[in-house]
């Protein structure tokens, strides 16, 4: 076999493999209750998630699990113990509760209809579990930046996003959200899901505010996991 096919075969396998990993950490109940739940198993815990099906952010996509399993395995180079997290689009929590579990102080946010169930997500999962209580705060892209999230006492270590870029007409709210969070410390950890042309340009409109580095990718759910800093514009 050509040595580039070989390499080609190998990266399938190990998309397949690690894929199946990370999906294999939720699980649906057999049970069936008034509550629609699913729970996933990470940082030792079980997690329980209550979806809903009336929007975008009422039920956990697989973006959420790639970045789970990253914060999980990459808990020592990623350090999560006492650092400021943000989390934007959080849709069910996941994220947000992983972080939190891993000793972070996470400020989970999404759109005003989403904070209900969000927050009683959090709260199930979080409460005498964490180091921290998580808060859950209404964050609108774009709206109000200035007035909620003062730049000048934003301090974030990270800023977290799972599967935030879509056919939805804030694109450019949302980079103006991302640039507003961070200072030039703040790690950017972004699992994107590869949908549409349109989305894709995100990407390039990212990259002329932000270093960004492809830290994995996942050929088989479409998904790749990027790290990203702010550019330094003064050497810009
Ligand atoms: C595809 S869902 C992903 C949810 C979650 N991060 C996950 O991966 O399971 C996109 C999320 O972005 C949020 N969202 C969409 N437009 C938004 C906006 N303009 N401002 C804030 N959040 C928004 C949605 O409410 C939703 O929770």
């Amino acid at each position: 076999m050509e040595p580039e096919v070989q390499e080609e075969a190998r990266e399938d396998h190990d998309d397949k493999q690690v894929v199946s990993e990370i999906m294999a950490r939720c699980f649906i109940p057999t049970l069936v209750t008034s509550i629609s739940w699913e729970a996933f198993h990470f940082v030792g815990h079980e997690i329980r998630i209550a979806e809903a099906m009336d929007c975008y952010g009422a039920v956990v996509w697989p973006s959420a699990l790639v970045l789970c399993y990253f914060l999980e395995t990459n808990a020592k180079q990623y350090n999560m113990v006492d650092k400021n997290v943000i989390e934007i689009g959080a849709g069910t929590g996941l994220v947000s509760i992983v972080a939190s579990l891993l000793g972070a102080r996470v400020t989970s946010t999404d759109l005003p209809e989403l904070l209900g169930n969000l927050q009683y997500n959090i709260s199930c999962n979080t409460k005498m579990k964490c180091k921290h209580l998580p808060q859950v705060k209404e964050l609108s892209w774009g709206v109000a930046l200035d007035k909620n999230f003062p730049r000048a006492s934003n301090s974030f270590d990270y800023v977290l996003a799972a599967d935030v870029v879509y056919a939805h007409p804030f694109l450019e709210d949302l980079l103006l959200t991302f640039d507003h969070l961070c200072k030039e410390t703040t790690i950017v950890l972004w699992a994107m899901k590869f949908r549409l042309e349109k989305e894709n340009k995100f990407v390039d409109r990212f990259k002329e505010l932000f270093d960004l580095e492809e830290v994995s990718s996942f050929p088989s759910l479409n998904i790749k996991l990027y790290k990203a800093v702010k550019k330094n514009r003064r050497n810009a």
